[in-house]
């Protein structure tokens, strides 16, 4: 977890700080979430319409590299295969795969071609559970959980067979597919109480030999940490930490991952989408954490990012592209910023960028950094903004605010809001 002590290259990845998840399989057709047959207990039979029905005839992988990198993302992370089993490239350890739809392609392949043209880090999603699976033994999470003539009739799978096909998968995805700089799996649940049964983990994924199979034929790979074993990135999903995680008091790399809208799939009906400047907010917030932000979006059953996903992607990219420097290669700042702002900060050009969540009124007040700013300007205009270190003895006048800490620094702000997301203050540091 701690970038020094990990095997893995992991410079990319804190440079980089802003990646695409993406959650595609037939799941994407049901559109109801990719949790679908599990959480309405369909059965492989009734399953298999969304299999026999997989036409994305509107894929195009360039398209949505080309999406991907307008919105400044650098790395992308796409589901192999989720926890139905469906598979997205022609592997040869299964019929249940891309290949054996109606659309009768690889679409693993094609993908990680398009963002590696785009200069694309690429990550593999790889799901450790198998609901369609023949020797994936039935659990309390299990699509058919509550069928109990169904777990009689399978009580005597074996999972041992299942983690040969876990492993043989893993091992076909890092050898077939060039460098594979990230391999996320997903996810370890023998911790967790459940009236009956008992969840997997480590021992059942057998996960000290994947991860070491995995270390040796990808060196350099960053492996997440949901094996039930420490990789190398903490990744909390659908929360904002509150602060740089730490792991036995240290801090570590993490990796906040998040929807737009609570479903890693295409959801058709969902309504509860994010704001665009919310994801905005919280991409900075999370960087100012010294974290990465793998944000998804689930493409429907023609192959396409759908508008709500296509907005948002474009509201993003539209301030990075004016004010990446403050995201790309940026940190966590040591200082304590004013309310309702973040603090990031770049080491090698050692500059700080102020964020502005809220427009404050004429002067924002910086502690600690009197005498330490050589220069002070806008982000999205590079306009030149005015510093001044008051007399801390100086009384409050009528039209004068009065003197703070001897330490601190005021910026005179415009009265006007720059017309962007969320302005930004670059500070060049001496
Ligand atoms: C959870 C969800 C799974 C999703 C993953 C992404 O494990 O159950 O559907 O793929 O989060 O982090």
């Amino acid at each position: 977890m701690n970038p020094s002590a990990s095997p893995a290259d992991t410079g990319w990845f804190l440079q980089d700080r802003f990646g695409l998840f993406i959650h595609w399989g037939i799941y994407s057709v049901a559109a109801r979430h990719e949790w679908v047959k599990q959480r309405e207990r369909i059965t492989d039979e009734d399953y298999q319409k969304y299999f026999d029905h997989f036409y994305p005839d509107l894929y195009d992988p360039a398209l949505w590299a080309r999406e991907a990198k307008n919105a400044g993302m650098k790395y992308f992370v796409v589901t192999t295969k989720h926890h139905d089993g469906f598979c997205l490239w022609d592997s040869a350890l299964t019929d249940y795969k891309a290949t054996n739809t109606p659309w009768g392609k690889d679409v693993l392949r094609p993908m990680v071609d398009a963002f590696r043209r785009e200069d694309f880090k690429v990550g593999f999603y790889h799901s450790l559970l198998d609901w369609h699976h023949p020797q994936f033994p039935v659990d309390p999470i299990h699509p058919q959980r509550d069928d109990l003539a169904y777990r009689e009739a399978h009580r005597d799978r074996d999972v041992r067979l299942y983690a040969e096909y876990l492993h043989g998968q893993t091992r076909e995805l890092l050898t077939q597919f060039g460098k594979v700089d990230v391999m996320w799996f997903d996810f370890s649940y023998s911790r967790r109480k459940y009236p009956w049964g008992q969840g997997k983990g480590k021992d059942d994924w057998q996960s000290e030999k994947l991860l070491a199979m995995v270390r040796e034929l990808q060196p350099g790979v960053i492996v997440n940490d949901r094996l039930e074993l420490q990789g190398d990135v903490k990744t909390p999903e659908e929360y904002q930490p509150r602060g740089w995680m730490e792991v036995n008091g240290q801090r570590v790399m993490w990796e906040a991952c998040q929807t737009f809208n609570g479903s890693w799939g295409y959801y058709r009906d969902n309504l509860d989408w994010r704001a665009p400047d919310e994801l905005i907010r919280t991409l900075i917030d999370t960087v100012s954490k010294g974290g990465n932000l793998l944000l998804n979006v689930g493409p429907n059953g023609r192959g396409e990012f759908e508008p709500r996903a296509m907005e948002r992607l474009r509201a993003i990219g539209e301030w990075l592209r004016v004010h990446g420097r403050s995201i790309y290669g940026c940190t966590a700042s040591e200082l304590t910023p004013p309310p309702d702002t973040r603090f990031t900060y770049n080491p090698q050009t050692n500059r700080l960028y102020l964020h502005l969540m809220a427009w404050p009124y004429k002067h924002v007040h910086l502690d600690g950094l009197a005498g330490r700013v050589e220069y002070a300007q806008l982000l999205n205009d590079a306009s030149e903004i005015h510093m001044k270190v008051l007399d801390p003895h100086q009384e409050a006048e009528t039209i004068t605010p009065g003197g703070g800490r001897p330490d601190t620094l005021m910026l005179e702000l415009p009265m006007q809001r720059p017309a962007v997301a969320v302005p930004v203050i670059e500070l060049f540091l001496k």
